[in-house]
């Protein structure tokens, strides 16, 4: 069975979809550990009310990102994960990292279609709203293979598009891309493993 670690920052709702599918046989998973880079987020709630191990590495506990992203990495080898996903992580991995994570593999979910709005900086609505002052009329999500030293780019594991509809704002966009993006995130982890490729 496929060991999963999931790195969050805030809502959650893509380790959500991840903890559903485990849990409803849709995956031959099983989510062996959440960090989480700030405190008291719900998606560490979320962890805790799914019986999930979950841990925070805050910059400001370890004194610096470096330090913090270092035990990270060495925690998720430890907990003997086969895969990693970044699911709204939102620091930048550093090198501390992918040492102590060594040649486990990482995917990244991103809720547009690469490379089109993506890199550093665009996260959340800042995304859903690029793509609306663009005149875009079709956008999507995105699961990639995560790269050392990069922002949203690595090989792209699956795609999956979303039209823009009149009237859309980067809230009503958002909303239904996410919907997409729990999907395709299961999907992609699902294929992944199917190819023996995590
Ligand atoms: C998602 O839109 C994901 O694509 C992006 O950050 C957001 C995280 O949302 N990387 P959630 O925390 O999974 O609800």
């Amino acid at each position: 069975m496929l060991r999963i670690g999931v790195l969050v920052s805030g809502r959650g709702s893509n380790l959500q979809a991840i903890l559903d599918a485990c849990r409803g046989g849709r995956l031959d998973a099983q989510v062996v550990l959440v960090a989480s880079n700030r405190e008291g987020v719900p998606a560490l709630v979320r962890a805790a009310r799914a019986g999930v191990p979950h841990r925070t590495f805050t910059p400001i506990a370890y004194g610096s990102r470096i330090a913090a992203q270092r035990d990270m990495g060495r925690a998720l080898a430890t907990a003997g994960c086969g895969l990693v996903v970044l699911a709204g992580f939102d620091h930048v991995l550093g090198d501390t990292f992918w040492d102590a994570l060594g040649d486990v593999p990482v995917i990244n979910i991103h809720p547009a279609l690469l490379p089109a709005f993506g890199g550093r900086g665009m996260m959340g609505l800042k995304v859903h709203e690029a793509v609306l002052a663009a005149g875009a009329t079709e956008t999507g999500v995105t699961v990639h293979r995560a790269r050392r030293g990069t922002v949203d780019e690595g090989e792209v594991v699956l795609q999956r598009r979303v039209p823009v509809l009149p009237g859309d704002d980067a809230a009503t966009l958002s909303d239904r891309v996410l919907a997409v993006e729990h999907e395709a995130l299961v999907e992609a982890i699902a294929a992944l493993s199917a190819s023996k490729a995590v």
